[in-house]
């Protein structure tokens, strides 16, 4: 029994389900994709509670089979995002009041529903929607979702208990409110956890928001508002509007009631926001709080101390789960050339090994990247490699979009350490490695300090302790996510803070209370007696 205020339940991290071949568990979420592959379904906008149909519609495709339309998603326009701004203030009245262990419950019930009952519907929706196997929709759109609603009503406890000293005859306290005004959220299509944090975090310390998802992710995302309505989150609090983001981006940008922008996506589009954001400033009525994840080209740094059959893992599991599109994913390598031989041949073999294909068959490591643009991008970029002679294609190099976006996991071995795909993100199955002679590691290790704009995520091979700690501190800027001797993804909300800075990012620590406190405008109340 505890005395004086409410606690959150300790939260702990959802565990990863293995479906396994046979089990129950596999066939209720086989069941599900089966039923949601045969129908499709129609995705309005929600604005204040009402489903709005604009009758402007884009078909929603499977990457990997992209004859196959799932839904059919209405767009917003300049007008239904003005009405989804007034939404959100309107509801912001009474949200912004409700005692916060009221607003926490929502999102406790909302993690509930989908360690639940919902678990197969938002997971089936991401493997069809997204090109996920069924481990990475397990570990993104329900266990990373879930850990992300019961971390962050768990800190926000602890962010509200956070309070002044007080002398005699007076009490100081902190009044933690809400933003004044409206949060802006645009969401990306890689992780349906990602995309419903954006705009719940804030909500959860008494915001209310837009969001915007991604064209690429509607019927997950869509799934999810449902299940968020479910749970009993009040209409207006989360505004859900598709459509161009451009479009909608400017509407919201130029209402001076906004008070927030919470970005997941590419660089260039974070900094186009900051520009209007500038052209906007004489309207605002405070200055938006504009919080960013974004790009990366993110390292695996190999000192010749380290183990190489742990690092060829972690070279192909972190490159190519996901088809190499979580930010996190590592997408250039420096390798000496004393361990190269060796690698080369594990990674031959290991990527060689990598099925890909229709996640919802349970066998593929790899689906399909996610559209037409993605695809043209990663075939140009091999073609480049192929034709150049600096370039060698160890492994892969093939892609094919007759069917679906499909892109072979690949690596190049480039002798320049700047060659174009060390340096420009590209966001997909293609690795590139750079090997350095063993002598000339100073050289290598400032190639991978300054070889990219992006400070994301990295990770360093080692077996020598005092090695490690030069990296570390030599490496200190290169990523906001550091890892020794294993993979550079997969960061696990409530145990490794994720975040970058550079072009990556404002690096304010998805899941954790950093990010909370940036939702919220204390005031100091100094009371005298
Ligand atoms: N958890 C993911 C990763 O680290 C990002 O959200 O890969």
């Amino acid at each position: 029994m505890t005395h004086g205020s409410f606690r959150v339940p300790s939260p702990v991290n959802e565990p990863v389900r293995d479906y396994a071949p046979g089990s129950a568990e596999r066939a209720s979420l086989r069941a599900e994709l089966e039923r949601q592959a045969s129908e499709v379904v129609e995705i309005p906008l929600l604005i204040g509670g009402e489903e709005v149909r604009t009758g402007n519609t884009i078909d929603v495709v499977c990457p990997h089979d992209h004859g196959h339309v799932l839904a059919r998603a209405h767009l917003a326009g300049p007008e239904e995002t003005a009405r989804a701004i007034e939404a959100s203030i309107a509801a912001r009245a009474e949200w912004a009041d409700v005692p916060w262990e009221e607003r926490a419950a929502v999102f406790l019930r909302c993690a509930e529903l989908l360690a639940g009952p919902w678990r197969d519907r938002v997971n089936a929706s991401t493997m069809l929607g997204q090109s996920k196997t069924c481990h990475q929709a397990e570990i993104d759109a329900a266990c990373e979702l879930i850990d992300f609603w019961r971390f962050n009503a768990f800190y926000a406890e602890e962010l509200y208990a956070e309070q002044p000293e007080s002398g005699p005859g007076m009490w100081n306290r902190l009044e933690h409110r809400p933003l004044d005004g409206f949060v802006f959220a645009i969401t990306p299509f890689n992780f349906t956890s990602i995309a419903a944090n954006l705009p719940t975090a804030p909500a959860l310390v008494g915001n209310t928001a837009v969001w915007k998802p991604s064209d690429t992710a509607l019927l997950s995302n869509w799934v999810t508002m449902q299940m968020m309505r479910e749970a009993g989150l009040p209409d207006g609090v989360v505004n859900f509007v598709a459509g161009d983001g451009p479009t909608i981006g400017a509407t919201a940008i130029a209402d001076p009631r906004l008070a927030g922008i919470h970005f997941t996506g590419s660089t260039a589009t974070f900094r186009t926001i900051w520009r209007q954001v500038a052209e906007n400033i004489d309207r605002y009525g405070q200055y938006p709080r504009i919080v960013g994840e974004t790009g990366g080209k993110d390292f695996v740094f190999a000192h010749p101390s380290a183990d190489v059959p742990s690092l060829a893992v972690a070279l192909v599991r972190g490159a190519f789960e996901y088809q190499g599109q979580k930010c996190s994913a590592a997408s250039r390598a420096y390798v000496p050339r004393s361990l190269w031989g060796e690698l080369s041949e594990l990674l031959v073999e290991m990527t060689r090994e990598l099925r890909m294909g229709d996640p919802a068959d349970f066998t593929n490591f790899l689906g399909a990247v996610i559209d037409a643009r993605a695809f043209a991008k990663h075939r140009d970029a091999l073609a480049a490699a192929q034709a150049d002679p600096a370039v060698e294609v160890l492994v892969g190099g093939g892609c094919d979009d007759s069917v679906g976006y499909f892109v072979e996991p690949t690596i190049l071995v480039a002798s320049d350490p700047s060659y174009d795909t060390m340096r420009r993100e590209l966001f997909g199955p293609i690795l590139t490695v750079w090997v350095y002679d063993d002598a000339q590691l100073d050289e290598a290790v400032a190639q991978c300090a300054n070889g990219s704009e992006y400070a994301l995520t990295g990770a360093i091979f080692a077996r020598d302790r005092l090695v490690i700690r030069k990296l570390t501190h030599d490496l200190r800027f290169a990523a906001g996510n550091f890892y020794v001797n294993d993979k550079p993804t997969g960061a696990v909300v409530g145990q490794q803070p994720f975040g970058g800075s550079r072009a990556s990012g404002t690096n304010d620590k998805a899941g954790s209370m950093l990010n909370l406190q940036r939702w919220v405008s204390a005031r100091t109340i100094k009371e005298t007696f």
